[in-house]
């Protein structure tokens, strides 16, 4: 929880200023890329990035396959802001450093946000490799990013939360992955503090809460993007499927290996999502 609101204010004051320094002009569009999910961008020419390191107070994750770079870069006119790396609650951070980064991105300017992440597949239809497009989330990590003082200029005491992933931006996916050929599940993710996996019991009561996917992150930065009205798409990269469901141990190799197998597939998506949204033809 924030103790000190207006020094948190602060910090994002003077993190937002050194990154505008740094970029021509005001990002539309943010996009968090999860482990090992942000190699793509290195495909992209005239891509301007920035280390973590360079920017006060951002923080830095110590997770392997998580890049810490922001990277900017604009499609046909449209700026966008890529965050290459994140941290998670389970690394220690307090969950106000966990949406730092995103709350830096609404400083900029963003009004959309492209959230992606690894997850455990619950929903037996699922198979490892396959993207899911969040329609929900539940948040099971027994906190929440607005604990604490109202940050009044960010958004409402209260912020609804019914449309916390935007129909519009789920719709905008399925089109582009059907024109791409790009098989897209859907689903609820259900997001756990971690860092140990589930167990197969906890697997099958997360199932019964109609659950289809679990992971460790993607719900803090969610709530605090629709505190500060930014419209949120969520891609999950279905790594493994959870605890219990196949007769096998899970382990974070598995997870590295297969966002790698399925990197082409979710660039091609985002790059589809990014080129639709950049000629506005989400609406
Ligand atoms: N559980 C939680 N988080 C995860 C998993 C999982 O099975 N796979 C990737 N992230």
């Amino acid at each position: 929880m924030l103790t000190d609101p207006d020094d948190y204010l602060r910090r994002l004051d003077q993190a937002a200023s050194a990154v505008s320094k740094k970029i021509s002009s005001s990002p539309l569009v943010g996009l968090i890329l999860g482990s090992g999910l942000g190699d793509f961008l290195d495909e992209l020419a005239g891509n301007l990035s920035v280390s973590y390191s360079e920017i006060p107070h951002f923080p830095r994750s110590t997770i392997v396959g998580h890049a810490g770079n922001l990277v900017f870069n604009s499609i046909a006119s449209m700026p966008w802001i890529a965050m290459q790396g994140r941290v998670h609650y389970y690394e220690g951070y307090a969950i106000t450093d966990v949406v730092f980064p995103v709350r830096v991105l609404a400083r900029l300017g963003i009004q959309k946000l492209i959230v992606t992440n690894a997850a455990g597949g619950i929903n037996r239809k699922f198979q490892p490799g396959d993207l899911m497009v969040i329609a929900d989330h539940i948040n099971l990590m027994a906190t929440n990013p607005l604990l604490g003082r109202n940050l009044d200029p960010f958004g409402p005491r209260f912020p609804d939360m019914s449309e916390a992933y935007s129909r519009n931006f789920r719709q905008l996916a399925c089109a582009v992955a059907l024109e791409r050929k790009i098989n897209l599940q859907e689903g609820i993710y259900v997001g756990l503090a971690g860092p140990s996996y589930e167990t197969p019991a906890e697997i099958r009561m997360l199932a019964t809460l109609g659950a289809d996917a679990v992971g460790m992150s993607t719900v803090p930065e969610v709530i605090a993007a629709n505190h500060a009205g930014i419209k949120v798409l969520g891609i999950s990269c279905i790594t493994n499927m959870a605890a219990g469901i196949l007769d096998k141990k899970l382990d974070h190799a598995e997870v590295m290996e297969t966002t790698t197998r399925v990197k082409d597939k979710i660039s091609s998506l985002l790059r589809g999502v990014l080129d639709r949204l950049a000629t506005g033809a989400e609406v």
